[in-house]
Parts: structure tokens; sequence; C-alpha cells
């Protein structure tokens, strides 16, 4: 069932999706998901995301992205500078040297007009032709869907200019009620490849194989794995913070919690995920009187190699008139 729960003066709308096994929050702001509570092994439910104790603290813009859609570009383009049929274009610079999840004002900091439609919860936002930096008027709607013990979040979006855009959901999970980090975690990520980034977290559009490497997560393994320093690749990204090349449609990601039992899958259309251990999260206050620190969560998000621009030949991060992108991403909770 899903029930508006609020509806404030300024617009945000607060929705609850509810079944036996899923008790979901989304607000209307930046499409974020602001808890997911979901049973551990003796049926007890609890958030198992990362948030910020209110709405309020979401445009506080601390970087954290907790929840939240990321777009018109998620991650990292390089130096905020692309070049589409002879055109140069200059975008907001605001990690280093280079421009993040779309900007200074990306999707995450946008209220979306949302509607619900039989079981789905749907949100629509038309970013207008050169909103921070990029060209074309960019209609996306994302649409929430619970089904069984499943939460479905789908992503279309059709542009009138050649674009840029590469879209995410930036949810942290933390799946032993958040009491403390997620290190002992057991994780698997069914990607043979990872992208290399660079000291600045950018991805440099070369690879290699997680073989013997600290980001080797093939096999389940702690996520403490991918904290081990030794290794150019962890030590530039103060631990995981990578582009995984999935290698196959199936079990493309787990992570499991061996204290409460809860097991989470994700599954989705995009060809890889930036997998990120929490490493720049401070000590921080979170929902339900929680308080976190690095490494409480991992965000997995889904989405094309970052900065496509500069890293493919055939970039899947343009979108043209007359094409339609549409992808997905599910995640599902079992108990183990
Ligand atoms: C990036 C991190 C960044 C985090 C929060 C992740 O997607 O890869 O480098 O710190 O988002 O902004």
């Amino acid at each position: 069932m899903i029930t508006c729960i609020e509806k404030r003066n300024d617009g945000i709308c607060l929705y609850e999706m509810k079944n036996d096994d899923l008790h979901v929050l989304v607000s209307s702001y930046g499409v974020t998901i602001l808890s997911i509570e979901a049973k551990d092994r003796d049926g007890k439910f609890e958030n198992v995301v990362l948030g910020h104790p209110a709405i309020d603290d979401y445009m506080k813009k601390d970087g954290y992205y907790f929840g939240a859609v990321v777009g018109r570009v998620c991650n990292r383009l390089a130096k905020g500078e692309f070049t589409l049929d002879g055109v140069e274009y200059h975008v907001p610079i605001n990690n280093g040297p280079n421009s993040l999840h779309g900007g200074i004002d990306g999707f995450s900091y946008k209220n979306f007009d949302s509607k619900i439609e039989g079981d789905s919860l749907v949100f629509t936002y038309t970013s207008k032709d050169m909103e921070e930096g990029y060209p074309g008027n960019l209609k996306l709607t994302v649409t929430l869907e619970l089904k069984g013990n499943s939460l479905e979040i789908t992503y279309d979006a059709i542009t009138d200019k050649k674009t840029l855009c590469n879209l995410t959901h930036h949810t942290y999970f933390n799946l032993n009620g958040q009491e403390c980090d997620v290190k002992d975690h057991l994780m698997h990520i069914n990607a043979s490849r990872h992208g290399l980034v660079d000291k600045d977290g950018l991805c440099t559009g070369h690879f290699r194989e997680v073989y013997g490497t600290p980001l080797d997560f093939t096999k389940e393994a702690p996520v403490s794995q991918g904290l081990n320093l030794n290794d150019e690749q962890t030590e530039n990204a103060y631990g995981i913070d990578h582009h995984f090349v999935l290698d196959d449609e199936d079990d493309q990601f787990t992570l499991y919690d061996p204290k409460t039992g809860r097991l989470l899958t994700v599954n989705t259309t995009f060809p890889g995920m930036q997998i990120y251990s929490g490493n720049y999260i401070g000590k921080c206050e979170g929902i339900n009187g929680k308080s976190y620190d690095q490494h409480w969560g991992v965000a997995v998000e889904p989405q094309y190699l970052p900065d496509s621009i500069h890293n493919q030949e055939q970039p899947d991060a343009i979108l043209r008139p007359g094409e339609q992108l549409h992808e997905t991403i599910t995640y599902t909770f079992d108990i183990r």
C-alpha cells in the first residue's frame, strides 16, 4: 500500500510504501529513500539505509547524498568539461578538479512532482536546457514499486537535444540496525574487472582484473578486505570507491550481515556499479537517533561507466533526441 503521509508547504511530499516484507519512506525531494525497514532473522523490522534526522538536513548539501537520486551525470566528470558535436560545455566543478554527481545543484536537490499510480509511486522532473551546464530539456521519470521483498526503481528519460545522462540512486546500506560500521558485512560483487581511479577518485577509463587485489569480491568477503590500503587503488580512494563492471545479468551483488541474518541482493540493467565504502563519512547524526562515522554504510550505485564521455568510444551516457533511457535497479531483502 502507498500513502502520502505529509505534504509540506514547500511542496515536498513524503510517502510510505508498505507490505508484509518492507516498509519504505520516500521523499519527493531528490526522490530520496529516507528509510527501508526489513526483517532480521527474528522477524524484527529495522531501518537498513543511512539517512539524515530530518528532511531539511538533506538540503544542506553535505556531499553525502544519502538515499538520493543522482544526475544528470553521476560520479566524476573530468574537469567539468565535455564536447558534443563540436560544442564545448562547462559544468560546475565541485570535487577537486572535477564535477561530481551532476554539479552543485544536481537532481538530488530538486523537488520532483509526484503521484501514486496503482501500485507505483511516480516522480517526474524536467531539467531545463543548460541547467547545471548540460544541454537539452531532459524529462526524467523515476518509478518506485514494492514487489514482495523487493523495491524496484525504474528510470526513464528523454531529451530534445543530444546530452549526457547517467543516473543512479545513492543508497547506503547498513544491515545491522546501524549500531556499528559495516566492515564485517560480507559482500559479493559479480565483477572480474574494476575501473582504475586517480588520486582525485576520477575513473581513468583503464581497468584491471580484481583477482589478488583487495577489490576481489568475486567470492563473498568482508567489506574490510577492501579497506586494506596496501594497494595503489584502495590507497587512491581511501578504501572502496570504484566502478565494478558486471560480468552477468544475474546474481550481481549481495551484502550479508552475519549478526542479523539480513541479506541484500541488488540487481540492475546498468552495466556496472560504483561501490563506495563510506570512506568520507565523518561523525554525524543519522536517522532515528543513530550516530554515524566512517564506513557506516556501503553505497551501491548501479550506473554507466563514470566519465563515460571521455572513457568510451561510444559513450553509454550519451542520450539523443528520439531515444529513451530505460534502466532499473532492484533491492531484494532476504534472511540467511
Ligand atoms: C563517490 C564518492 C563520494 C560519494 C559521496 C560516491 O558516489 O564515488 O567518491 O565521496 O559518492 O559524494
